[in-house]
């Protein structure tokens, strides 16, 4: 499937300047998520990196493709999450954008110690989100396998901001 003939491409949102890469209408297509799993998982085998325990997806667009891939796979699924919205104790990770800070939390018991875990989501632009993510995971104690992004915009170098483990993206900008 040629992912980016149906990626819509919408200038000037959410600010003037940018191209936001609309995913909606990629979803809506009646293979596109089934294409996107198969995609990560080809890509995952190829890289030899073994048995996944579990799928990390990153809150919102991470969850849509984490949880299907974690289906596909017969894996565990466990959302990192904005501030405030996970009920128990958490492990919270701070990180910077350009103007001001983010935070990420995962629960503490989500995954155990050795456990084998990707990290999903849909976009990698500067890698902040991806990049605090992977500490949550080191907390855990789990071992960090892969990424998985649809897209990554290349000009960003979000890459360069990761641990070195393999990256997966399926679209290129
Ligand atoms: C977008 C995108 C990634 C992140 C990438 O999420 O879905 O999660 O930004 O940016 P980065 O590599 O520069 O960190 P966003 O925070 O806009 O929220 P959403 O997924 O809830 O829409
Ligand atoms: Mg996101």
């Amino acid at each position: 499937m040629d992912f980016k003939s149906i990626i819509r491409d919408i200038p000037n949102f959410p600010q003037q300047g940018i191209i936001f890469r609309d995913i909606t209408p990629l979803l809506a297509h009646p293979h596109g998520l089934t294409s996107i799993i198969q995609g990560f998982q080809t890509k995952f085998v190829e890289l030899n990196i073994g048995e996944v325990d579990a799928v990390i997806g990153i809150e919102s667009r991470g969850f849509i493709l984490g949880a299907a891939l974690a289906m596909s796979l017969g894996a565990s699924f466990v959302p990192v999450r904005k501030p405030k919205k996970l009920p128990s104790a958490v492990y919270r990770v701070e990180y910077s954008l350009e103007y001001g800070t983010d935070t990420l939390e995962i629960h503490q018991d989500a995954l155990a110690k050795g456990e084998r875990v990707v990290i999903i989501d849909d976009v990698i632009a500067t890698g902040g989100t991806a990049a605090a993510t992977a500490k949550l995971v080191q907390q855990t104690g789990a071992e960090l396998l892969a990424y998985g992004f649809l897209i990554e915009l290349d000009f960003l170098n979000g890459r360069k901001a990761l641990p070195e483990v393999p990256i997966v993206s399926l679209v290129n900008y």
